[in-house]
């Protein structure tokens, strides 16, 4: 199978969309001598060029990229090719409106912005099928060609008639039976018993809540729907290039795509990320959706946008302070990215995005945001020899999956005062803030490689989790397990007893008779620390080997934290220097270490193959303590014992020498 160290050859990818069609050719000579001056060694054509590829139906016009392609080869900068397929041009719903998606409120969404396709359409497959076939023929011998990106974040949803018939076909592949589905749906709740598969509907308006079930497996129909579209490209383009590898991009903790079930079926696994540079918090979840793309990738992996400056889709756009987008891009590679490119490369004057930064931005060559770009693209040169096709190990795993999170997101539930995205980056931010590497997991995956295992919350787990997760502890594992963990199944049906037994005993419940969840700005004292979002109501069974009480109110002198052995429960969500503090421990007994003792708050610290990445994420110069002599990578001076790092400064050294 091919792979990413296939383009990679011992760099770091670094480059990113290039959209020349909006600009006339001589631009495209600038581009090319700013681009070799900054160190580009890769971009990413075509992402949304169906209407220029294919201008009327059937009717190709290549002229335009075959120049982009010997210009790009010419000048040593491989490409990424794109298929199109993500904006179709304005004939095809004009021709064919069945091609355009329908909401949930069955309004239909059409052209004049981009993504307005439906993935159930068989006019949209077959169009866009044709396309990647002509793109992949002409291209496929190209020299410039290094990798296939498919489609631009897949992320659209449809409700229309024809997704409600593959919908009813998807169902009858998971049930076979009316019977099977009625019994998983719980329809005898208010009359819902389907008597004919016709009668079945995307989950569409309703007057009040909608069948759980049903709009959990309308959020599963919609991923694999999404997932077809793309490997049918991938095999047309697979067919052509079987020596290249293929990839699609995927957004952060994207709600709409099960990104490890996605992740098995490319070759390269990327990512788009984009933290405000104002959220101080930025950086931690960055370190998640690189850690958490890491894992799927299994390796390597590709960050294939981030601003090189302001986004245009927040409130406010903040731009990157000096030396921001350095930091980030390091923290990338660092966390295992052997890319680091961007949307966009030059800055649009027109259309939506002309407000979104690029590599070269308005102020041009002399702007701030080119020249960081560039001293970025020298420091990348420098470590790519070094790191490229190099792994990042850990010994604790954070546990996430989609579809609990799908059944966990609904109208219904016993609180709307938190998302689990929230509850997910409190735990990993825990893990982050106490210099712990972890990797992710889903709960099915082989979890031997880790000490230590993490669940924030899986509302709902199936039972091969669950006895993965009794499996683990039992071989000597810890497991430390968050609130609202193993309510349901995976027909989204509570648990007997309202969680499930197996995980009772495993952390020494014996009734779970209440939740109390908190108001947001309300707290629940324990022994200790305050707990937020949450707490419960726990009868212990009298085999915990340790437990933290409640402390007042309705649950004065309740577990709020139970330990049994090396099992943990926490029942409510612990601020966030006490769940620091509760993981810290449950690894030091697990003998698992931070990265680095000693370490500043603000200093990040990363061990990559053999080098040691440290990352400074505040303004003031700060010393660290590195045993041993070692050599920077980025400077080429020799550390002795200690560094410093001025305002977000890194370091990249080598382990000393012996
Ligand atoms: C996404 C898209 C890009 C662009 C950027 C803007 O990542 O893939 O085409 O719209 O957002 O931030």
């Amino acid at each position: 199978m091919p792979s990413l160290a296939d383009t990679t050859r011992n760099r770091v990818l670094f480059g990113g969309d290039y959209n020349p069609e909006q600009w006339p050719e001589e631009t495209w000579y600038e581009d090319v001598r700013l681009m070799k001056a900054a160190g580009v060694n890769s971009v990413t054509l075509g992402v949304f060029s169906w209407a220029k590829l294919e201008p009327r139906p059937g009717a190709y016009d290549f002229g335009w990229l075959d120049r982009l392609m010997d210009l790009m080869h010419t000048n040593g900068i491989g490409v990424v090719l794109a298929t199109p397929t993500a904006s179709p041009p304005p004939w095809l719903g004009r021709l064919h409106p069945d091609t355009l998606p329908v909401d949930e409120d069955g309004r239909t969404e059409r052209w004049g912005g981009r993504q307005h396709f439906s993935h159930s359409s068989a006019a949209y497959r077959r169009h866009a099928a044709a396309v990647t076939e002509a793109l992949a023929a002409r291209y496929a011998g190209h020299p410039a060609l290094t990798m296939w990106h498919i489609n631009n974040e897949y992320c659209t949803s449809d409700h229309g008639d024809e997704a409600a018939v593959r919908f009813r076909r998807w169902l009858k592949d998971r049930y076979a039976t009316l019977d099977a589905l009625n019994a998983a749906w719980g329809t005898a709740f208010w009359s819902q018993g389907y008597g004919d598969w016709e009668e079945i509907l995307p989950a569409r308006r309703t007057h009040y809540l909608k069948n759980p079930t049903q709009v959990l497996d309308f959020r599963r129909f919609t991923s694999d729907m999404l997932l077809e579209c793309f490997t049918a490209e991938r095999d047309i383009v697979r067919r052509h290039t079987p020596h290249l590898p293929v990839t699609t991009n995927f957004m952060p903790l994207w709600f709409g795509q099960d990104a490890w079930r996605w992740a098995e079926e490319e070759d390269v696994v990327s990512v788009d990320l984009y933290p405000d540079p104002r959220d101080p918090l930025g950086a931690q979840h960055g370190a998640l959706v690189q850690d958490m793309t890491r894992s799927q990738a299994r390796g390597p992996w590709m960050l294939m946008e981030q601003a090189a400056g302001p986004v245009n889709w927040r409130g406010a756009n903040h731009p990157k302070p000096r030396g921001l987008n350095r930091l980030w891009s390091l923290q990338a590679v660092a966390r295992g990215a052997d890319a680091v490119c961007y949307f966009q490369w030059r800055q649009s004057r027109q259309g939506a995005e002309k407000f979104h930064s690029g590599m070269v931005g308005h102020a041009g060559e002399q702007g701030r945001t080119y020249q960081e770009v560039r001293q970025l693209g020298a420091d990348l040169a420098k470590l790519g020899p070094h790191v490229a096709d190099t792994h990042v190990t850990a010994d604790v795993a954070v546990l996430h999956d989609w579809h609990s999170w799908w059944a966990g997101a609904q109208d219904g539930r016993p609180s709307a005062r938190f998302d689990y995205p929230d509850v997910l980056h409190a735990w990993h931010r825990a893990l982050w803030e106490a210099h712990l590497t972890t990797d992710f997991a889903h709960p099915e995956h082989d979890l031997t490689p880790y000490r230590v295992v993490v669940v924030p919350q899986l509302y709902a787990l199936t039972d091969a989790a669950i006895v993965n997760l009794l499996a683990h502890v039992r071989r000597g594992g810890t497991l430390v397990c968050g609130f609202l963990t193993g309510i349901a199944d995976e027909d989204d049906r509570v648990r007997p007893g309202g969680m499930d037994a197996r995980l009772r005993e495993l952390f020494g419940i014996r009734t779970l008779h209440e939740w109390w969840p908190l108001e947001t700005d309300e707290t629940a004292a324990c022994d200790g620390f305050r707990g937020t979002l949450w707490s419960e109501e726990i009868e212990p069974d009298g085999t915990a080997t340790e437990a933290v009480p409640y402390k007042g109110g309705e649950l004065d002198g309740l577990p709020a934290v139970l330990r049994k052995d090396r099992a943990w429960y926490v029942s409510t969500l612990p601020e966030p220097a006490a769940l620091r503090d509760l993981l810290a421990r449950a690894c030091a007994d697990a003998g698992v270490r931070p990265v680095l003792d000693a370490l500043p708050a603000e200093v990040e610290a990363v061990r990559r193959g053999e080098q040691l990445f440290l990352l400074h994420h505040g303004r003031e110069p700060v010393t660290v303590g590195v045993p041993g002599t070692h050599r920077d990578l980025l400077t080429g001076a020799t550390v002795t014992d200690r560094v410093t790092l001025g305002r977000y400064g890194v370091a990249v050294l080598t382990e000393p020498a012996a």
